[in-house]
């Protein structure tokens, strides 16, 4: 589907404000469950099941999460999941994210998750699909946000580890939509997974990839040649090759951009340099995500916000992100026809 036009509504030009964005209905693509662990639950967690943390206050947990880079963020993210250890482990932190993302004007989630992360510390995979998928089903029940799970390969580890884990996760296929590709990027190419990849299309899974996160912008025309993903994760050094922009607008491929990750992360300096409104302009599908919101300070709602505040976006590319991210999720047509709906009837009351 073609990206939304809303250079006609009522005080297009406007810079977004915070009230306008929270009452955007909008979907979220790019989270990590394990990247919403609040170091109070990670506190309360660590308690229940009789860990030692290498930290003592939440403070010294914030003043840790001072990163260089991308790979400094996966060591502590890493040992941070450690905490995770029960069903009701994973349903809690589940819950709290869908919970927070209700109070955002969020209406569709497509969250990540790292099974290996968990398998390789002795958890069974079915306790991690349970307490996720349960707390799922209560969000769409009791809080109205619809939900398709994907499952992301650690790409530090081989494409056997992947292959096993598809397997482990055989019981469990009709709680995942698709499957992802996460952590430490560069000298892990997309290559490297295409075997495991075209098995899960053949299961009848979307594919989806982090590339051009701090890889480079081959490695997003790789994750659409040699993986067949029906989106990219990141995808921001796409800015490095002008025939891959145009490609990536032609194809309507969409983007899943983290914007606050990326500063973080230091991709770019400050917000100030962030590409995604110019890349909105050139047609590309981009959308807004959080990535590892309690790592990097801050859920979807305050993505949204630093974009306004640093790079003056208007209420009518915010619409456009917003109505971007409905469109390039997993839902039926039908559904996404409703949500577009109404996305126009909160626009026409603002
Ligand atoms: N895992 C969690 N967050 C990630 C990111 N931003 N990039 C790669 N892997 C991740
Ligand atoms: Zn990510």
């Amino acid at each position: 589907m073609p990206a939304l036009d809303f250079s006609d509504i009522k005080h297009a030009n406007h810079v977004a404000d915070e009230d306008f964005l929270r009452a955007l209905p909008k979907a979220e693509l790019h989270l990590h469950l394990e990247g919403s662990l609040e170091p109070e639950l990670m506190f309360e967690l660590a308690k229940r099941n009789n860990i030692t943390l290498p930290f003592q206050t939440i403070e010294e947990v914030k003043a840790a999460y001072n990163f260089s880079n991308l790979q400094t963020f996966l060591d502590i993210y890493y040992q941070c999941a450690d905490v995770l250890r029960t069903e009701q482990d994973f349903y809690d932190l589940t819950w709290a994210y869908l919970e927070t993302s209700h109070e955002e004007g969020v209406i569709h989630v497509e969250p990540f998750f790292d099974p290996q992360t968990h398998t390789d510390r002795g958890i069974d995979i079915g306790v991690v699909f349970n307490g996720i998928t349960r707390a799922l089903k209560d969000g769409d029940e009791k809080l109205g946000i619809s939900y398709g799970l994907i499952l992301c390969f650690l790409r530090h580890l081989p494409e056997e580890a992947a292959f096993a884990t598809l397997e482990q996760a055989k019981p469990y296929l009709d709680h995942i939509v698709g499957v992802g590709l996460d952590s430490s990027e560069v000298g892990h190419p997309p290559e490297k997974f295409k075997n495991v990849f075209k098995a899960a299309l053949g299961l009848g899974l979307k594919t989806v990839a982090h590339a051009g996160e701090e890889g480079p912008a081959q490695y997003i025309i790789d994750a659409m040649d040699m993986l067949s993903v029906s989106r990219v994760d990141h995808g921001v050094r796409c800015t490095e090759s002008e025939a891959l922009i145009q490609r990536l607008a032609n194809e309507d491929m969409p983007l899943t951009v983290c914007p606050q990750s990326n500063v973080r992360l230091k991709v770019y300096e400050h917000m100030s340099e962030h590409p995604i409104l110019e890349l909105l302009e050139k047609g590309v599908m981009v959308t807004v995500n959080a990535d590892d919101p309690s790592f990097f300070g801050g859920y979807l709602l305050k993505n949204y916000t630093e974009l306004s505040e640093h790079l003056g976006m208007t209420r009518s590319q915010a619409a456009s992100l917003a109505a971007n991210s409905l469109l390039a999720s997993f839902i039926s047509d039908e559904t996404k026809q409703e949500y577009i709906e109404e996305l126009e009837d909160m626009l026409a009351k603002w």
